[in-house]
């Protein structure tokens, strides 16, 4: 009998953590502790810990003294909506869940059995960073575990919830998992600290202007989401998890859903205003397609010229990709490439089904461009599309213009359905500007002019020029889109390519 009453005595103080104290400070700052993060995150009962007994080994600084439980890491899994997940959150009110040579070991666990089983891994971290008192032996950590996650990429989903410090290179483990997610005013992520940056460059710049949700998610595009507090953040993740495969050799899940695929929209005929420079909202099209109107946007504060995120056609995630011409006219540059390029690459690694929406007037000029690689960066979405093997279905809505039409899923790129509606003008730019090159002669007649650009428009600012040369398959009604590419989606369920051996590709960095 004493003993199970020693394991019980000795559960209780490792879920104490730091302490009633520590437990304190962290509610003060309005962060829940790693424990509570957990039952959040998992469904109720559902969790079950490793290494809860684990203790660090070091012995300078007189740390022998102190060997907390757990060593500042609560891991082990659980399922969310059933579906299986392995999970770590680092506990600050233990050393301030700096990351020692036990700490790190107890992560790489979880990770090499989410890897082995099949199940994605989803990271709280809450951090001081390395633990000084370690040295080396915590750098190591870091470094195994930066191992794992390159390892687990492409293999299972990998999820970082940022909601504490996260510094120094610790920001490297998050920075090559596929999500991460921040809460505002209580995560930080950055390289170096607001002291050394003083120090080294003389700029005065708070925790939160450098590294914080607001920076990550507008800024910099580190982060895909910002979240007002822990438990909404949770919530969130939870709700990504449901549109997920659980690794890369299951298909997307598919649930339940209530929404005839049939539903005509007949609001879509009227989308497209008469005036070609006016905008309109993108994400009317993708709610209106959507099962239940439901869009799970990823970057939504980044790039807004492009909208990426997941919906569900007949039960099952799809992955959009849009232009979205109320931001820069939709027009692609350099950060609306790499994030689309991204999103592709994890939809195409994960076996999720790519919807692309186009209605793009090309590139944006400019030397701030150029100077900055667009090249390189339009090269990125351009490769991803094109190394894509899952299913594609592309619909133009409006403009399709130059490089950017082709970049943006076409046939080209082997797209395997590519729609466009009868608003489509599919051509190498707008009539204004091919006009006055390819009647230069005539730039000091403004009749003739006029009638040249009327002569292109007729010919190209339709769709049916690209019909007849079978680069679009069909043009069809606006309000019938959701259900034709419903129907396409199901008809490339059993899609199959054959690629080249080869290593791995070189895609422009
Ligand atoms: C050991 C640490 C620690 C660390 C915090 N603590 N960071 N212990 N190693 N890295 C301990 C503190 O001593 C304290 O212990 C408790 O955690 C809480 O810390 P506070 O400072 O009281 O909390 P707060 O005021 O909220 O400040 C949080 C903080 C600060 C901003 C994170 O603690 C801090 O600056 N820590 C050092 C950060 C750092 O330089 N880390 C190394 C980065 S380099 P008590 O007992 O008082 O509760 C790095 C390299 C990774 O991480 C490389 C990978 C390749």
């Amino acid at each position: 009998m004493d003993v199970l009453q020693e394991l019980e005595t000795r559960r209780q103080a490792a879920r104490l953590g730091g302490g009633e104290k520590r437990i304190a400070s962290q509610h003060s700052k309005g962060k829940l502790t790693a424990r509570e993060r957990i039952e959040l995150l998992l469904d109720d009962g559902s969790f079950e810990e490793f290494d809860m007994f684990v203790a660090h080994r070091c012995t300078d600084f007189g740390m022998e003294k102190d060997r907390p439980a757990g060593d500042g890491v609560v891991t082990g899994w659980g399922t969310i909506n059933g579906r299986l997940i392995y999970v770590f959150s680092q506990d600050f009110t233990v050393m301030g869940g700096s990351v020692s040579e036990t700490h790190g070991q107890k992560i790489c666990k979880i990770m090499d059995m989410a890897v082995q089983n099949g199940a994605p891994i989803i990271g709280i971290n809450d951090s001081g960073g390395a633990r000084i008192q370690e040295g080396v032996a915590s750098l190591a950590a870091y470094g195994e575990v930066f191992q794992r996650n390159i390892t687990a990429s492409g293999v299972v989903p990998q999820i970082s919830l940022i909601m504490g410090p996260t510094a120094g290179g610790a920001v490297y483990s998050p920075a090559m998992t596929d999500f991460i997610f921040m809460v505002k005013d209580s995560s930080y992520m950055f390289v170096t600290g607001p002291d050394v940056v003083k120090t080294v460059t003389n700029e005065q710049v708070t925790a939160e202007e450098l590294g914080g949700a607001g920076t990550h998610t507008r800024k910099s595009s580190v982060a895909d989401a910002a979240f007002e507090n822990d438990v909404e953040a949770i919530a969130e993740v939870r709700r990504l998890v449901d549109f997920l495969p659980l690794h890369n050799r299951e298909k997307p899940p598919v649930r339940p859903f209530f929404d005839d695929v049939n539903r005509a929209e007949e609001s879509l005929d009227t989308l497209i205003p008469d005036n070609p420079n006016m905008p309109y909202d993108m994400k009317e099209l993708i709610t209106k397609l959507a099962d239940e109107g439901d869009f799970y946007e990823i970057q939504e504060e980044f790039a807004k010229n492009i909208l990426t995120g997941f919906i569900r056609l007949e039960g099952s995630t799809v992955g959009v990709v849009a232009n979205q011409p109320m931001v820069l006219a939709g027009c692609l540059d350099i950060d609306a490439s790499r994030k689309a390029a991204r999103f592709v690459r994890f939809c195409d690694a994960f076996d999720i089904p790519l919807l692309t929406l186009v209605d793009v007037p090309g590139f944006l000029p400019g030397t701030s461009q150029e100077y900055g690689g667009v090249i390189k960066h339009g090269a990125k979405l351009l490769y991803a599309y094109g190394e894509a093997t899952v299913p594609k279905v592309t619909v133009i809505t409006r403009k399709a213009y130059g490089g950017a039409y082709v970049v943006m899923a076409s046939k080209h790129l082997n797209g395997d359905f590519n729609y466009a509606w009868p608003t489509s003008e599919i051509a190498v730019m707008g009539a204004k500007g091919a006009t006055e090159i390819i009647h230069r002669a005539d730039l000091n007649d403004p009749e003739k002019l006029a009638k040249h650009t009327q002569d292109y428009e007729d010919r190209f600012a339709n769709p049916f020029v690209a019909a007849e040369k079978g680069v679009i398959d069909e043009v069809i009604m606006p309000q019938s889109t959701r259900k034709r590419v419903c129907r396409a989606f199901a008809s490339l369920r059993t899609k199959q390519v054959y690629i080249p051996w080869k290593k791995h590709d070189n895609i422009p960095l």
